[in-house]
């Protein structure tokens, strides 16, 4: 809820002053010696030759001062790094500290409520549920509570009691009415993450925990690994662009393949992945080198030849092609909740998707919405950066369309982006999620320490890299345990939150209950904020104008409406 996006307190400006004039003084010095290390190391090497002439202890020297002297001739030559041309030897310790820099952040500098992307205070809340130790925090907030973005949910004067063993008692229905396998699902669920992205202990340790916890897993768009099977936990199988697992030799998608493995019971759901958040609309290249003969049995690909994932589906184009894609699927599957996952881009094309939802009568049984703020194992920083709707105006865009439309009730809403906390849960289902998914609050669980070196292949945790001797440090059993108590402790304070509203169950949320300071200092009351839509009224044409003027100018024919009208982004909720 409330940022702390203010002025930053004195202790921390005073920490990030002593820094600076640190790094200051550090350059001088480095710029001061240039090359003159170098050569000290060359003169030492030469002056302990001379004098192991007279004993040969100063031999001992010379394992040190020749190995340093070569480095640096070496680095003098080079033409690769500059800044070892210009400061050999000493430059080393440049990438050392660079290597190192996010743990030296987060040990030196870093504040409670300081951190990207998420703050120690957060952190260190996840690693408690996670190892199911007291997760209280002494002597209040350390939020500002005056900041001028900041939100806050409405407690209850009458709070009422709070859900048992809430990670069971507190579930939704997932299947709309061309489902005949309905999935009963957790309201927190992993959000996908290929195998590939992550190791084989991290895949196999969510697998477990979501077992324990009777939780959904979702395997990403990297195909259903040996891993992902191993230990039964409940599946979502997520099929991207690359058709991994169920591919024919073009890179196209075979029906045959899918409905061998949509059929297994261990298979819950089907997400049709349209775009992430951290880089919507950006395809994948898995280089022939990582193509091991365990990813190649998962996504079905030969063993070390180079694979891509385009930037879009080949098994449609248009949005009454997804809908009977969905259809598809749905039949191939026997009946499975079949959906899909997006970041929202442009509003009118989700527009254009619940035309073709009317005019093909083929409904998702879910749409998944993921944030910009949403995580990646590796994109470029333009995408994560400045692409793709934030999660809370696309939920309220993607739960007001639908409502407009008269298809809410037929679907439900997952929403992705943050979702590590109950009060970050909690907004998001006031705001139109009926479930969450976390994929790095799992990663966490799991020990991730956000040293952010995921597309490496050198995790120093074990999470994001396939080599086996960094994979040791996480241990299967005990990380499934944390993965279950993150789950379960994450869910009961999200119980707690409820219950102290006077609630009974997360649906019974809505936008009401959040207060928020706007601009100009205002309180409001967040549903007064959003332009909500009452049901029907885009069919009826009694929506707001511009609303409605979305809806008008959008067919089943095409994603974007020809000739857009460039005046305004209709549907957008007000800001
Ligand atoms: C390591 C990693 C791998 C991911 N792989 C996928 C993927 O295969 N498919 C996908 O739709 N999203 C993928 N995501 C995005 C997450 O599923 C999720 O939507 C996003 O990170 C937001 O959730 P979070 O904030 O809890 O991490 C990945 C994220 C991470 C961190
Ligand atoms: S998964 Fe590993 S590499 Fe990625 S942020 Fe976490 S600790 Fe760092």
């Amino acid at each position: 809820m409330g940022t702390t996006a203010g002025a930053k307190p004195v202790s921390m400006q005073l920490r990030y002053s002593v820094r600076a004039s640190l790094t200051k003084s550090g350059n001088r010095l480095i710029q001061k010696i240039g090359s003159k290390l170098l050569w000290l190391m060359v003169l030492l090497a030469l002056v302990t030759a001379a004098l192991a002439l007279i004993s040969p202890w100063y031999l001992l020297a010379e394992l040190l001062f020749v190995p340093l002297a070569l480095l640096g001739l070496w680095d003098l030559n080079q033409k690769h790094h500059s800044i070892l041309r210009n400061f050999p030897i000493l430059g080393h310790f440049r990438f050392a500290l660079e290597d190192i820099g996010p743990e030296l952040h987060q040990y030196l500098v870093e504040d409670n409520t300081d951190g990207k992307p998420f703050d120690r205070d957060t952190r260190s809340l996840m690693y408690r549920r996670a190892k199911g130790v007291a997760d209280e925090k002494p002597f209040g907030t350390e939020k500002n509570v005056y900041d001028p973005e900041y939100a806050w949910m409405a407690h209850s004067i009458a709070p009422h009691p709070v859900v048992e063993n809430a990670g069971q008692n507190m579930r939704i229905t997932i299947g709309g009415p061309d489902c005949t396998q309905p999935y009963s699902s957790s309201i927190l669920n992993i959000s996908a993450m290929s195998f590939g992205a992550l190791g084989s202990a991290a895949v196999q340790a969510m697998n477990l925990g979501a077992k324990k916890g009777g939780f959904a897993h979702d395997t990403g768009e990297g195909g259903i690994s040996r891993y992902h099977r191993e230990h039964g936990g409940d599946l979502i199988w997520q099929i991207g662009t690359g058709y991994f697992g169920c591919r024919n030799e073009q890179g196209g998608f075979d029906p045959d393949q899918f409905a061998a493995q949509a059929t297994n019971p261990q298979i819950k759901m089907i997400e049709i992945k349209l775009s992430q958040g951290a880089k919507p609309g950006h395809g994948g290249i898995l280089p022939a080198a990582k193509v091991t003969e365990e990813i190649a049995e998962a996504r079905q690909v030969p063993v070390g030849k180079t694979v891509f994932s385009p930037t879009y589906h080949q098994a449609f184009s248009d949005p009454r092609g997804l809908c009977a894609f969905i259809g598809q699927l749905r039949e191939l599957s026997g009946g499975k909740p079949v959906g899909f996952k997006l970041c929202v881009g442009h509003p009118l094309e989700l527009v254009a998707i619940a035309h073709a939802i009317i005019d093909t009568g083929i409904c998702p049984d879910f749409i998944v919405v993921d944030g910009g703020e949403g995580g990646t194992g590796a994109a470029p920083l333009e995408f994560s950066d400045s692409m793709g709707f934030p999660l809370q105006p696309a939920l309220v865009l993607v739960h007001n369309l639908m409502v407009g439309a008269g298809l809410r009730d037929k679907m439900k809403i997952g929403a992705s982006g943050k979702m590590v906390t109950a009060s970050a849960i909690a907004s998001s289902m006031a705001l139109g999620a009926d479930w969450c998914n976390s994929a790095r609050g799992f990663m966490f669980a799991v020990g991730c320490i956000q040293s952010q070196k995921c597309q490496t292949n050198t995790c120093p945790v074990g999470v994001t890299t396939q080599n086996p001797k960094l994979q040791r440090a996480l241990v299967v059993p005990d990380k499934a345990t944390r993965v279950h108590q993150f789950h379960d402790n994450t869910v009961g304070a999200l119980a707690e939150m409820i219950a102290a509203m006077g609630l009974d169950h997360t649906s019974q949320l809505d936008p009401s209950m959040i207060f928020k300071r706007f601009a100009g200092g205002q309180i409001e009351n967040i549903s007064h904020h959003y332009q909500l839509l009452s049901a029907n009224c885009l069919i009826d044409g009694t929506a707001p104008e511009l609303a409605q003027l979305g809806w008008d100018v959008s067919t089943s024919d095409n994603f974007m409406p020809p000739g857009l009208p460039q005046s305004g982004v209709p549907l957008t909720p007000a800001q």
